[in-house]
């Protein structure tokens, strides 16, 4: 069923008085593992872009985010949609809404991320130009082995140079050259290697052949840490790979993760070197660039 011209559905910004009602909305999602009650505040803080609702019959029928990365890079995420409201159009409807704002106000780049599972969304995609750029699947290894890798922690000095580095790697670009913020995923820039840094997440590989820098997944489970970006030569990927088990076991983790490109190149490196995949579906990227 579609929205019908009595079915008056307004998208405006989010405000204070809305949160009772997108919490409940959230709860009803992923069995009530939404992570939007956590980033509320946050998100209505923001400055820039939009946090939003879409309104019907005087309820909140959906929620939606747009959000500026940077100069020509937006994002959009938090697209959700009550069960009561679902099935008619809502998303579409936002969706349309979202990209339109963005060439308001915005135009460049805008990104997506969703399940392989989520042909609501592929759907809308289509629909709107959006173009599939990149699939990530979540690889996981314990990290019972021994060995002393060679990494060295980055310094501040020397994030400048770790960019270059990286942006310009080969294994980078198999990672359509994005950086993992998280279930996020945005261009590189320096403030994502500085805050690599503060946190001691970032190395050099054997001297400076390569790269590694994780974020701590703290959605599901502090303990089980991701790569956020990873830089070296593709036929040295499997050695990286095994090093990083090492390592993550040195820092005090359990498990060590990389929500990894789909490519044959990489699927081999992971599978030789004892990861196994983690989740039966994967991550779509989608990107819409405006003229
Ligand atoms: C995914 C979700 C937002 C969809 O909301 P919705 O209001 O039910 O979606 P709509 O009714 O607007 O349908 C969206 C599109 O899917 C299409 N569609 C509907 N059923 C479909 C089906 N079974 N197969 C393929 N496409 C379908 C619709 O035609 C529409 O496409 P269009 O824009 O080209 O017309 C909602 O189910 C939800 O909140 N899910 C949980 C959270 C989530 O997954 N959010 C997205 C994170 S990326």
């Amino acid at each position: 069923m579609d929205i019908q011209n009595s079915d008056i559905l307004v998208c405006r910004p989010a405000l204070a008085k809305d949160k009772e009602a997108v919490l409940e909305l959230s709860s009803h999602i992923w069995e009530g593992g939404d992570y939007i009650p956590s980033v509320w505040d946050e998100w209505l803080a923001d400055p820039e872009g939009l946090f939003g609702v879409a309104e019907m019959h005087g309820r909140v029928a959906g929620v939606f985010k747009l959000t500026k990365f940077q100069e020509n890079e937006w994002y959009m995420e938090g697209l959700r949609v009550h069960p009561d409201f679902q099935g008619q159009g809502v998303a579409s409807h936002i969706h349309h809404y979202v990209v339109d704002t963005w060439r308001r106000i915005g135009g460049g780049i805008i990104r997506l991320v969703t399940g392989s599972y989520n042909v609501k969304i592929h759907r809308m995609c289509e629909s709107t130009g959006f173009r599939r750029i990149a699939e990530f699947i979540p690889y996981r290894a314990p990290v019972d082995i021994e060995g002393t890798p060679d990494f060295s922690g980055l310094t501040m000095d020397e994030v400048t140079q770790a960019f270059e580095f990286i942006r310009g790697n080969p294994v980078h670009g198999l990672s359509s050259s994005l950086v993992n913020l998280g279930w996020v995923y945005g261009d590189l820039q320096l403030k994502h290697l500085k805050r690599a840094v503060e946190k001691k997440h970032a190395w050099w590989w054997r001297g400076c052949r390569g790269f590694l820098s994780i974020y701590e997944d703290d959605e599901d489970d502090a303990n089980a840490p991701g790569i956020q970006l990873i830089a070296c030569q593709v036929n040295e990927l499997g050695d990286l790979l095994r090093d990083y088990r090492i390592l993550i076991r040195l820092i005090g983790h359990q498990s060590a993760g990389w929500v990894a490109p789909n490519h044959p190149e990489v699927i081999d490196a992971l599978e030789q070197n004892g990861f196994k995949r983690s989740w039966d579906a994967s991550l779509y990227i989608f990107e819409l660039r405006s003229d």
